[in-house]
């Protein structure tokens, strides 16, 4: 990053841009719309002050057409302000298929980060440049909000459910990572930084990684020490759901109604599992809150995801 006087962090993601423009057209709009308000009020403050022969005020008839621009015009600008704003927040809320996975684990007063390929990191994040990046997040304790300026990315991070949100680096470097919600007496030394770089050196970053294997090869051997693999079978008659091709699909739950089959889907079903019951089978899951840690979740679902079918897990494409 270059030193020097900036009034604003540099676009260093594809989405910042489409953002600084529509706050440059909120603070022109409000910047206007504050100045005319206060030059009136100095206009009229003298037009229509008190002066001898005129002490009581006269009835004035409104102009039609004055009153159906100041109707108009505000309307339009706020309009033009929520379509502008909605196409440019549906494409930051849904991330790109080829997203590469982290999952993010905040608590008091650290940022935990983790490849689907294995690699942890304490409040550093390595990312290969010009390629989205998805984050799978949640809290350990309270609420935490990553917040990375130079992307224009800000998120909250909530215990006990995940949120999401995706960037797509445009430059190489290094940026800033706060947390942007007060969470205690260390709330301002909670900061990182993202290291985005070329997608080479990203390769052999993550290849002298690697020390436990991937998150849904952990999943894995979690699956088969809890025992989920007693029930959760692929045979026909199987007591439980089978979870191969289960990730991104639709499922049909006990009592109508359907859900996909995301991670909050997948995290909610280890946690409380009578909570959404797959069509057809009994509640008979015991639950594994306060067995499994927030990072033994996300290894969970990682495996889950694994199986298939409209995620790939690795390093694809
Ligand atoms: Cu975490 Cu503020």
């Amino acid at each position: 990053m270059d030193g020097g006087f900036r009034f604003f962090p540099e676009q260093a993601s594809t989405t910042a841009a489409s953002i600084d423009d529509i706050v440059f057209y909120l603070l022109a709009v409000t910047t206007v719309m504050t100045g005319l308000v206060f030059f009136l009020v100095l206009v009229f403050c003298a037009k229509y002050r008190r002066r001898p022969g005129r002490e009581t005020g006269v009835q004035v008839k409104p102009n039609p057409w004055l009153e159906a621009t100041w109707i108009g015009v505000p309307i339009v600008l706020v309009l033009i302000m929520f379509f502008w704003g909605a196409s440019a927040y549906f494409p930051i809320y849904r991330a790109p298929s080829n997203s590469l996975d982290v999952y993010v684990v905040a608590r008091q007063w650290m940022w935990k980060l983790q490849h689907a390929e294995g690699a942890p990191e304490i409040n550093e994040l390595h990312v290969p440049l010009g390629r989205p990046i998805r984050l799978t997040m949640t809290s350990q304790d309270v609420i935490h909000s990553f917040y990375v300026p130079a992307f224009r990315v800000k998120q909250d991070v909530l215990p006990g459910r995940y949120t999401t949100i995706w960037f797509e680096p445009k430059k190489l470097g290094e940026f800033h990572l706060f947390c942007a919600e007060y969470c205690g007496s260390k709330h301002s030394g909670m900061v990182g930084k993202i290291v985005v770089l070329p997608p080479a050196e990203y390769e052999r970053w993550l290849s002298g990684g690697i020390s436990q294997g991937s998150l849904a090869s952990g999943g894995h051997r979690l699956f088969l020490s809890l025992g989920c693999a007693n029930c959760h079978t692929e045979a026909a008659d199987a007591r439980c759901p089978n979870l191969v091709r289960l990730y991104g699909s639709a499922v049909r739950l006990q009592g109508g109604g359907e859900v996909t089959a995301d991670e909050s889907y997948i995290r909610e079903s280890i946690l409380d599992p009578t909570a959404k019951v797959v069509s057809g089978y009994q509640p008979i899951m015991p639950s594994f809150r306060g067995r499994v840690s927030e990072e033994e979740l996300i290894q969970l679902v990682a495996y889950v995801k694994s199986l298939g079918p409209t995620r790939e897990t690795g390093r694809d494409k």
